[in-house]
């Protein structure tokens, strides 16, 4: 089912665009999530940007842009296969990762050499590109370690007073962060699965995508401990549900369950929120879930891990980093 898209007015975009071009931040939607933008050609910008997530300098920003034509002016060595994606793929929720071009502030990119670039597909975050006419470098719009944003409410929650403006546009279609591949050396390989999956990208590809290892620096998607909730989420086999929320809340814990059907005999005490097992509902709504774990004060989330096949991969993924275990000081 689609999300109501809450309309933005041309007037509103105007503004967000012109506190861009003054270097001051703006929050967005995007298909994916809520985007923290900044002009990605000012520094001071950018700095402020980090400092509004708390997220440490050397960790990259994607940039995103309005179409594909503008990719050379902000990448270099363009191989072919990122034309092909591109065209494929844009608008629409697959960063890639390339060379960066000398447009690109060394800020952005975290002192890295390669850059990544995404065309979002929400008309919102096509307007304000538009509006805006350069390259907007957005973060998903959380503190550090926190719940990616998928609604408006939840971006205010998070950054409160730090950013100047939140254009709503509705809860975010996808809910779940972009798929990125890195075309910048070697084969090409997803760091972060999403979306667009190994096989879309293999079959306009024609050939072998890889999953990249979990040891690349610098990849604050990739931590084991990101995307969490401040409740603890542990995995679990459906038939194993009941008796450990049994166990939990016999030790006074508060316990939710997440999962299409509350179980029949789920103790009176765990609290049921609904989670899809359709994998596009799921991906939507997973991160809503999360928060509201946290807004009843559960100690404990009891989840199943979907099958790990197309959208799955991406969620199974970000269910494992929300119940990995904590490193409160990259975390927090
Ligand atoms: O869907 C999305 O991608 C959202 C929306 C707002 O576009 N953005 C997003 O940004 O998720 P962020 O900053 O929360 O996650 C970007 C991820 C980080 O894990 C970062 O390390 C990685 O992309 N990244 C960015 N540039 C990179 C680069 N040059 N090389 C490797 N990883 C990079
Ligand atoms: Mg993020």
């Amino acid at each position: 089912m689609p999300s109501i898209q809450v309309q933005v007015s041309i007037e509103q975009i105007a503004t967000a665009a012109e506190i861009l071009r003054r270097g001051g931040l703006v929050a967005f939607p995007t298909e994916t999530v809520y985007g923290l933008g900044a002009d990605a050609e000012n520094e001071d910008a950018v700095r402020r940007v980090f400092a509004a997530k708390g997220r440490p300098a050397d960790h990259p920003l994607i940039v995103h842009v309005a179409n594909a034509e503008s990719l050379d002016e902000w990448a270099s060595d363009i191989p072919e296969i990122a034309w092909r994606l591109a065209e494929q793929f844009w608008p629409g929720p697959l960063t890639i990762i390339l060379k960066r071009s000398e447009r690109v502030p060394e800020i952005v990119t975290g002192g890295l050499a390669t850059v990544g670039l995404r065309v979002p597909s929400h008309p919102t975050a096509l307007a304000l590109l538009r509006a805006f006419g350069g390259a907007i470098a957005a973060p998903s719009a959380n503190r550090f370690g926190r719940v990616s944003p998928t609604t408006a409410a939840h971006v205010r929650e998070e950054l409160g007073d730090a950013v100047e403006m939140v254009l709503d546009g509705g809860a975010c279609n996808v809910g779940l962060e972009s798929t990125i591949v890195d075309l910048s050396s070697g084969a090409p390989t997803i760091l972060r699965p999403g979306a667009i999956t190994q096989q879309d990208l293999q079959r306009v590809l024609d050939r072998p995508v890889l999953y990249g290892g979990t040891d690349s620096p610098r990849c604050s998607g990739r931590l084991e401990s990101h995307y969490a909730p401040r409740a603890t989420v542990e995995l679990l086999d459906s038939q194993d549900i009941v008796d450990r929320a049994l166990k939990l809340s016999r030790q006074h814990l508060k316990v939710a369950v997440l999962s299409g059907h509350a179980p029949v005999d789920l103790p009176r005490d765990v609290e049921h929120l609904p989670l899809s097992s359709d994998a596009e509902s799921c991906a939507r709504d997973l991160y809503s879930a999360l928060r509201e774990v946290d807004r009843r004060a559960c100690d404990v989330a009891l989840v199943t891990l979907p099958e790990e096949t197309g959208l799955g991969v991406a969620i199974a993924d970000r269910l494992r980093k929300a119940g990995g275990p904590r490193n409160r000081s990259e975390d927090d």
